[in-house]
């Protein structure tokens, strides 16, 4: 469907907040995602998946620039149109008997903002959101204790280093990030006994369980499609 753009705006360092009409046709789960066709001709022909950072008044998708394609969506400017499908996948599921974590790193943090809103304003319950970012130019989101790897704002170090003391048999982590990071709280998990729900990034060419580009391996030795299995799973799902 085609929807129109309300703001396309840089938030932070090569990272962009693209705000689209809500039709009111669909609900939005937190950590489901939009195949969104950049454009038609010549190039790039393919969707490319984004992640629901907020839905209400405006379905919104941060984005980061990082080709031709991304680079060529923050030329659109309000008014104009894109073509989206969507919502996508599985998003996460809100346990409201356990104390919950936010985990993201980078751009992984989009999709738990609009998880963070659901939680509060939706459920409304607390949780405790922990964002890290290489430094302080890449950050788009102050809504969370935020690390950054340099020291340049926040807590210095990685964010799993700052949750790491938090994670125990009564916490249930969300998280999205890189695979290095998602890799290291999946360990500390399994060793604290702490569930965990993840949503991967994955390269995507259809989003909808037909092209096979996007498959991961279990922890039972199948795989997995990330965009109609996924893209969020229990942790133990997965063969890190
Ligand atoms: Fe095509 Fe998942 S992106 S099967």
């Amino acid at each position: 469907m085609r929807l129109k753009i309300i703001e396309n705006i840089e938030v932070a360092k090569n990272t962009y907040s693209l705000k689209l009409e809500n039709p009111a046709l669909f609900d939005v789960e937190p950590g489901q995602f939009f195949m969104v066709k950049i454009n038609t001709y010549p190039f790039p022909l393919l969707r490319r998946p984004f992640s629901v950072a907020d839905f209400g008044e405006h379905l919104e998708f941060i984005y980061r620039v990082v080709g031709e394609g991304t680079r060529i969506l923050t030329t659109k400017k309000a008014g104009e149109f894109v073509d989206v499908l969507g919502p996508l996948g599985k998003g996460f599921s809100i346990n409201s008997t356990k104390r919950l974590l936010l985990v993201g790193g980078g751009i992984g943090v989009a999709p738990l903002l609009y998880l963070k809103k659901t939680i509060e304003e939706t459920y409304k319950i607390s949780c405790d959101a922990y964002f890290g970012f290489n430094n302080a130019d890449e950050i788009f989101t102050k809504d969370g204790n935020i690390a950054t790897m340099d020291g340049s704002f926040g807590f210095k170090g990685n964010i799993v280093e700052m949750v790491e003391d938090m994670l125990d048999e009564n916490t249930l982590v969300y998280a999205c990030g890189p695979t290095l990071m998602l890799k290291r709280l999946a360990f500390l998990c399994f060793e604290k006994n702490s569930p965990m729900q993840v949503s991967l990034e994955s390269r995507m060419a259809c989003g909808i369980g037909v092209c096979l580009g996007c498959v991961v391996q279990t922890s039972d030795n199948r795989y997995k499609k990330v965009c109609v299995d996924g893209p969020v799973f229990d942790f133990e799902e997965i063969q890190w």
